[in-house]
């Protein structure tokens, strides 16, 4: 089947599940946006206000710095798919919960599955040690944090697949902390350098 009706079977199901958690306080479930045959899988977070109002993920102050990341790059919305950990906003964007994180990843490991990603860029600390721990949230505590692993990229088999698995600093985090800026433009010569050497697009 088609991937993108794939996808959008899979977001209806989502979006009918009562159960997910979030859901009573969110206003859209935030699924995800891109090519859904893409090869670069951007994995972020949970959804902030913007995103929440809209149902997209992305579209806020953080994902202007992801298109500009994008960009730089050489890529656009067309290349890749972005998706987040967590398919409702947490209120008040406080950060995600492990129950919240076991309730919802399934539905990221479907999207996973449709899409067959070559690459995973993980964006910040959530992303990158679900990836690390290998799915399992209760392994997430053991991973290393995001500041000791940017930029390094490693071979992941992530529920049967090999995939190149690139963690980044979350795109909102350089907006408060401008020490990490130049450390997340060196990631991008990374990005840039893996998408080179596969090509990817
Ligand atoms: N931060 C995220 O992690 N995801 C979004 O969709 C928006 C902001």
């Amino acid at each position: 089947m088609d991937n993108k009706i794939e996808l959008e079977m899979v977001e209806k199901e989502a979006a009918e599940d009562k159960s997910l958690p979030l859901k009573e306080t969110a206003k859209n479930l935030v699924f995800g946006k891109g090519n859904p045959n893409a090869k670069i899988l951007f994995v972020g977070e949970a959804a902030g206000r913007n995103e929440d109002e809209q149902g997209i993920p992305f579209v806020g102050k953080a994902g202007k710095n992801l298109d500009e990341l994008l960009s730089k790059v050489g890529l656009s919305l067309n290349d890749v798919y972005i998706a987040n950990i967590l398919k409702y906003r947490p209120p008040d964007n406080r950060d995600p919960l492990p129950g919240e994180i076991k309730a919802h990843t399934p539905w990221l490991v479907k999207q996973i599955k449709i899409i067959k990603p070559k690459v995973i860029c993980s964006l910040g600390n959530y992303a990158t040690k679900f990836f690390l721990a290998n799915g399992d949230v209760d392994l997430m505590v053991k991973q290393p944090g995001i500041s000791s692993v940017h930029g390094k990229v490693r071979e992941i088999e992530f529920m049967g697949m090999k995939i190149k698995l690139i963690p980044l600093f979350h795109p909102a985090a350089i907006i408060y902390r401008r020490e990490w800026l130049p450390l997340w433009e060196q990631d991008m010569e990374i990005v840039k350098k893996e998408i080179a050497q596969q090509t990817l697009v």
